[in-house]
């Protein structure tokens, strides 16, 4: 039988996050790249914007928003990736879609912003501060890691994002075990490119480079998406408190959960071993996730779909620590992954590149 190609579109143009979406695809067996829409530079090739793919890329250029709706309405089939910023990816997708239901076209998206992450509009807009663009699509997404849902019970899927998978992979088997009292507190360290591609004061990344500081302090934006997507998942309603910081590296994530373990009456709290065993355990048979009793890097995973963990004890604290890379994991490879299952392919179809070790 002959492996099925899918034409894959690529919203977000010329930023990070689409530029790894693109190198992900060039080496994917069953999606085909087929269409990239950019805002600002339609007609320029793609090449320019992303010299390091110019080798898989060929004489391929950037398509406008008119553009990519007459493709998708023209194709049986797609795959839409969305990596456009928050706020705007909603009615992007919005319109794409209303264009392709009309033309009885079958699409699967899973987006990559925020616009899709909350159970509703008033919670996004609570956090967001703005109209949602396409509250009568909300229900037409669930917000996951690949890991901690069998199946999509939608059409499509939202990322939870980079920050979020490295915590959601770290807090939701302490939660779902019952491991923990449901209070916890989460250290996360993120490199430059997480902060996109336009260089802005404060998050540019020769501020950043030989610096590490605390930002947003327990007022991050992710947090409740963070806490609402544990919740769906495991059944469990925690108070996460969150400290994100931005680390002297370009691309990676690393996150540190500590909680307070639950004790049966006279018994001591469960040990390192132990607690590893049952995080083995809960992520046996999910390819990209590791646990193992060293503790990880972000070099172990940098440009990656993988993640490691770890953890220890002492007494009744336990201490989780989850490493995944931003832009792969925590973005384009985990929307990679989703899609391989929304269209029904082994999950781990073109990601199993291990890290690059030096980056
Ligand atoms: N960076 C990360 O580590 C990361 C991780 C998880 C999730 N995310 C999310 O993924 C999305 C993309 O992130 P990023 O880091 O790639 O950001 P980015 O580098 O700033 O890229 C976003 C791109 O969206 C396009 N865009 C801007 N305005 C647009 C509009 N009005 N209509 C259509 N396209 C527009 C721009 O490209 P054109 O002008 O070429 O269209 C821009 O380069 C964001 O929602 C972000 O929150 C990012």
């Amino acid at each position: 039988m002959t492996a099925p190609h899918i034409p894959a579109i690529v919203l977000g143009g010329t930023g990070y996050v689409s530029g790894e979406l693109l190198r992900l695809l060039a080496a994917h067996p069953n999606f085909v790249l087929t269409g990239i829409l950019s805002d600002s530079q339609p007609g320029e090739p793609v090449a320019k914007a992303f010299r390091h793919l110019a080798p898989v890329l060929g004489d391929m250029v950037f398509r406008s928003q008119a553009e990519i709706e007459a493709l998708v309405a023209s194709l049986p089939r797609s795959a839409i990736f969305g990596a456009a910023p928050h706020g705007v990816s909603a009615a992007l997708i919005d319109a794409l879609l209303t264009r392709a239901e009309a033309a009885g076209v079958d699409t699967h998206v899973v987006d990559i912003s925020a616009d899709f992450r909350y159970p509703n509009a008033t919670a996004y807009e609570a956090v967001y501060k703005h109209p949602h663009g396409a509250p009568g699509r909300i229900g037409e997404f669930t917000c996951a890691v690949p890991e901690h849902l069998a199946r999509a019970p939608t059409q499509h899927v939202a990322h939870p994002g980079c920050f979020s998978t490295a915590t959601l992979l770290a807090s939701v088997p302490l939660l779902a075990l019952d491991l923990v009292t449901p209070t916890l507190f989460v250290a996360g360290v993120t490199g430059s490119t997480g902060s996109g591609r336009k260089p802005v004061e404060g998050t540019h990344h020769p501020q950043r480079h030989g610096d590490f500081y605390a930002y947003n302090a327990l007022a991050h934006r992710h947090t409740p998406e963070i806490a609402a997507c544990a919740a769906a998942v495991s059944g469990v309603t925690a108070d996460f408190s969150f400290v994100p910081h931005s680390g002297p590296f370009a691309r990676g994530i690393h996150v540190t959960v500590q909680a307070t373990l639950k004790t049966a009456a006279g018994k001591a709290a469960p040990d390192s071993a132990t607690v590893l065993g049952a995080f083995r355990d809960f992520y046996r048979g999910a390819p990209f996730v590791d646990v193992a009793a060293e503790t990880p890097h972000v070099k172990d995973v940098a440009a990656s779909n993988y993640a490691r963990l770890s953890a220890s004890t002492n007494g009744r604290t336990v201490a989780v620590t989850c490493v995944v890379d931003n832009l792969n994991k925590g973005a384009a490879g985990g929307a990679v992954q989703w899609m391989n299952r929304l269209f029904d392919l082994p999950e781990s179809t073109g990601l199993t590149a291990p890290a690059a070790g030096w980056t």
